[in-house]
């Protein structure tokens, strides 16, 4: 038997078989039909060429929850099936007693009105000249494959779902954070607009020089803002390609050239990037104004790795070096005070010494919670 081949094989068509089959019924052509009909668990009726019933196998009466053959004995066998169906079936009948086999998979509740469903059979039956006699159909009870097979549907379509719903979640909050990152943008940039102003009143005094650092260290700040690129399907940024962009973006706004080593690939929070980015800005800004020699502009190197104690990064110069007995703690300049701060946030600390080109040279050591990474230098 070979239930799901989409036709099956006739013994009529092989000789060898036929001739076998033949000879093994010589005689108990009755008795072996009543055995398969008895024994067989599912839905075997003889139908008329006319449509109506004639015979259902014990096996059928049972699936199809019948107690009386005679409940339905010669009426017409389309007449079981719910409405809709019929068209199908009146087909399959046309179709069987032309000498065609059909096969379909529908539902129709049993007599006591238990849903199930079947994958059905329609094929003619020859008598000894090769001419339609009846029809035979046998349906197979599938109500647990087609109940699995719709549940997993349905989970399917659920998780669809879910997917659909999370997406427009998703475009919404990036919509949401473009306008944020806009907003806050304008609002950085009205702050040093306001500062620069006010600086210009007092141009050549203290107050005016103190106003003009506070608009620069603000518009830092928008930097470092501005290049976390906030995504809000993932919660790490990758580190290198945040201070790539953030070291070419200083790098721009003050006329510096800074060369960047090869630097691992870490996934990092976006806090955590932002107060590096915070640091970095601080230390490059010091390059820049106490590095330079006789007015050159000064060559800046920045380079981050991953170290035992930590995540290493490197801001050195080749400028004139740190002033003798230099202490970062000790001074009181905000730029050390910011890099010290946000340092000991992330769980590190900052030293500083001299360049190998005999300039300043900074590193900070962090140890930030939400580092992740394979410190494989890249
Ligand atoms: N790259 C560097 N080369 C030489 N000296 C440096 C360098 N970076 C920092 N320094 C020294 O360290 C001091 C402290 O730096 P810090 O950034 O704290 O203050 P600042 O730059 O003077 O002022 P601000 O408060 O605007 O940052 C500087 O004044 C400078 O003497
Ligand atoms: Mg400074």
């Amino acid at each position: 038997m070979c239930p799901d081949a989409p036709v099956a094989p006739h013994t009529s068509d092989r000789p060898d078989l036929a001739q076998r089959a033949a000879r093994a019924l010589a005689g108990v052509e009755t008795g072996i039909a009543f055995s398969l009909l008895d024994g067989s668990p599912d839905c075997i009726k003889l139908i008329e060429l006319d449509g109506s019933l004639s015979y259902m196998n014990p096996g059928g009466l049972c699936v199809m929850e019948i107690e009386d053959f005679a409940q339905v004995a010669d009426r017409p066998w389309s007449e079981l099936w719910p409405a809709e169906h019929r068209p199908l079936l009146d087909k399959a009948i046309r179709d069987a007693s032309e000498g065609r086999v059909t096969r379909f998979e529908a539902f129709c509740p049993t007599a006591r009105g238990t849903p199930r469903w079947w994958q059905v059979t329609v094929s003619p039956v020859r008598n000894t000249h090769g001419t339609v006699e009846r029809i035979l159909s046998i349906s197979r009870d599938v109500t647990d494959m087609v109940t699995a097979r719709r549940q997993r549907e349905e989970q399917a379509r659920i998780l669809a779902d879910e997917v659909a719903q999370k997406d427009a979640a998703l475009a919404r909050q990036h919509v949401l954070l473009g306008e944020i990152d806009h907003r806050v943008k304008n609002s950085f940039a009205s702050v040093v607009a306001l500062l620069r102003m006010k600086a210009r009143a007092h141009r050549g005094d203290a107050a005016g020089m103190a106003l003009e650092d506070a608009a620069n260290r603000i518009a830092t700040l928008a930097r470092v803002h501005e290049q976390l690129h906030l995504d809000p399907g993932s919660s790490l940024i990758a580190l290198a390609d945040y201070i790539r962009e953030l070291a070419l973006d200083i790098g721009g706004a003050l006329g510096a050239r800074i060369e960047l080593l090869p630097m691992p690939s870490v996934q990092i929070a976006p806090s955590d990037a932002a107060a590096i980015g915070q640091i970095l800005a601080e230390l490059i800004a010091n390059a820049v104004r106490h590095g330079g020699r006789s007015g050159h502009a000064p060559q800046i190197r920045l380079a981050m790795a991953q170290k035992a104690q930590g995540l290493s990064l490197v801001v050195e110069d080749d400028g004139p070096g740190l002033p003798e007995g230099f202490d970062p703690e000790a001074g009181t300049g905000l730029g050390m005070q910011v890099c010290s701060i946000y340092a000991s946030q992330l769980g590190g600390s900052m030293s500083a010494g001299a360049s190998d080109q005999g300039g300043a040279r900074f590193e900070v050591l962090l140890n930030p919670p939400s580092l992740q990474g394979d410190g494989a230098a890249g």
